[in-house]
């Protein structure tokens, strides 16, 4: 196994965290990572697991519920999760880096008081957003909430919505005021009985285990308390917490892209041809040397951007690279760690083709790669122009 990046030293706490998920990936998940893809569902008893360990509310504070440890620790535990399982590891990371980092960014103390607890202990939590006409146009959103009395009525609906399946607690984007574009983006906070319905479960290619539903609100009705930063401050909470939520998914790419090279290298060296180990011709060598070089350097871009965003520094730019590169590093690493295994790697059995399915998602979710080239543009032409 590859040891961590040279430039990334963790403290004894991060460690700690690492060896604790590490622990749990090989003993609760990784037995159910088949069975799980198979009927493309999450199974509960992982998600209270999850609950059990401490896992989803990583930098929430004790006194709420959580564990109050560094973004780092959480960076880490979405890697080791998604090393074993990529769909496990979106879970998570969903409700820490975006759910559980806008209660504890913009809720006020009465929100954080009455929500973060609930989301570190036992209720899942999904991020709304996307549209069926506004997914990279995430500002275009449609869904409308108008006021009425003490409460906002909300119409409209969202789709591809991560854990919405088994999810109790939603942050929904609508907006109060379309005269004023994206500055009508609020932000509110509802629960499954307020009643949001599920329209439908997606099936899809990789990340199966993962729920993605499109959720129907007709008429549902929020209290006006369950605004969250304020009226017309959505979107900027959306992309802030985006900006963060990047280096996650650049997280699970990272632990992904491990995950199907430590599957199939040590392959490599017990399968015979021609008289001796396939690891050890030079073709098959240097392809491995080269996915190590690709590995090595998306954890120094992960690992990089979460540091400058832990010390405060300026990091959007270093989490859309983060998010772009470790995306097709994951790619191209569990495509040839398929090809490493030949006949053997194409089989279900072995699970390393879940990987590569697995890995198409980087590309798209948390803003495409062309957004976060976009992205990462805009940041070149301001500091050279
Ligand atoms: N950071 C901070 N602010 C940003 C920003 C960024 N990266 N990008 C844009 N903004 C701000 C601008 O400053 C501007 O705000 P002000 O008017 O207050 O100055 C405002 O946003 C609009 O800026 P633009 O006109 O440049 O933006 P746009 O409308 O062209 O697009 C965007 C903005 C929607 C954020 C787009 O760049 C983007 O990121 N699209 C992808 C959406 C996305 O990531 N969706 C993810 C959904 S959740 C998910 O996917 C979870 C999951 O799967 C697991
Ligand atoms: P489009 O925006 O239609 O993009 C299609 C193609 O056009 C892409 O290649 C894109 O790069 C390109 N393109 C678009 N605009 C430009 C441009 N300006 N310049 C260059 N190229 C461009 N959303 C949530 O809110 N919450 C979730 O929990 C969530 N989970 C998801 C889980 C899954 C499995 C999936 C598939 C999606 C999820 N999403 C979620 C939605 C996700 O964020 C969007 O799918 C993503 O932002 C892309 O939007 P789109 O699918 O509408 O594609």
């Amino acid at each position: 196994v590859l040891r961590p990046a040279s430039l990334t030293t963790f403290t004894d706490e991060e460690q700690m965290l690492r060896d604790t998920v590490k622990r749990f990936a090989a003993d609760i998940v990784a037995p159910k990572v088949r069975e799980m893809d198979e009927n493309e569902s999450m199974d509960p008893s992982i998600i209270q697991g999850l609950f059990d360990q401490g896992l989803m509310g990583i930098e929430t504070s004790p006194d709420q519920g959580g564990a109050g440890c560094s973004f780092t620790s959480a960076i880490i535990a979405i890697e080791e999760l998604a090393k074993v399982d990529p769909s496990v590891s979106v879970l998570c990371d969903v409700h820490n880096t975006l759910v559980n980092t806008v209660l504890r960014k913009y809720g006020s103390k009465e929100q954080q008081e009455k929500w973060l607890p609930q989301l570190s202990e036992s209720k899942l939590g999904s991020f709304c957003l996307s549209e069926t006409s506004s997914g990279s146009d995430a500002f275009a959103l449609k869904t409308r909430a108008v006021k009425d009395g003490n409460n906002y009525i909300l119409n409209g609906s969202k789709m591809w919505i991560t854990n919405s399946y088994e999810a109790e607690i939603f942050l929904i984007f609508a907006n109060i005021d379309p005269s004023k574009g994206y500055k009508g983006i609020t932000c509110f906070i509802a629960t499954k009985e307020m009643g949001i319905k599920i329209a439908k479960k997606e099936q899809k290619l990789g990340i199966r285990a993962s729920s993605t539903c499109t959720l129907d609100f007709d008429d549902l009705k929020i209290p006006e308390e369950n605004i969250i930063g304020g009226e017309g401050k959505g979107y900027k909470i959306a992309i802030e917490i985006l900006n963060e939520g990047r280096i996650g998914i650049a997280a699970q790419m990272l632990g992904l892209a491990q995950g199907a090279f430590d599957k199939s290298v040590p392959y490599t060296y017990q399968r015979q041809q021609f008289g001796q180990p396939i690891g050890t011709f030079q073709g098959m060598a240097f392809q491995i040397a080269q996915a190590a070089i690709d590995i090595e350097s998306a954890r120094l871009l992960t690992y990089n951007a979460a540091r400058l965003k832990e010390e405060g520094k300026s990091f959007t730019k270093e989490a859309a690279m983060a998010k772009y590169w470790s995306s097709v590093v994951a790619q191209r690493v569990a495509g040839s760690a398929i090809e490493w295994a030949g006949g053997v790697g194409f089989t279900r059995e072995t699970g390393i083709e879940k990987f590569w399915r697995d890995s198409k998602i980087g590309a798209i979710y948390e803003g495409t790669s062309n957004i976060q080239l976009q992205t990462i543009a805009k940041f070149i032409q301001k500091e050279y122009s």
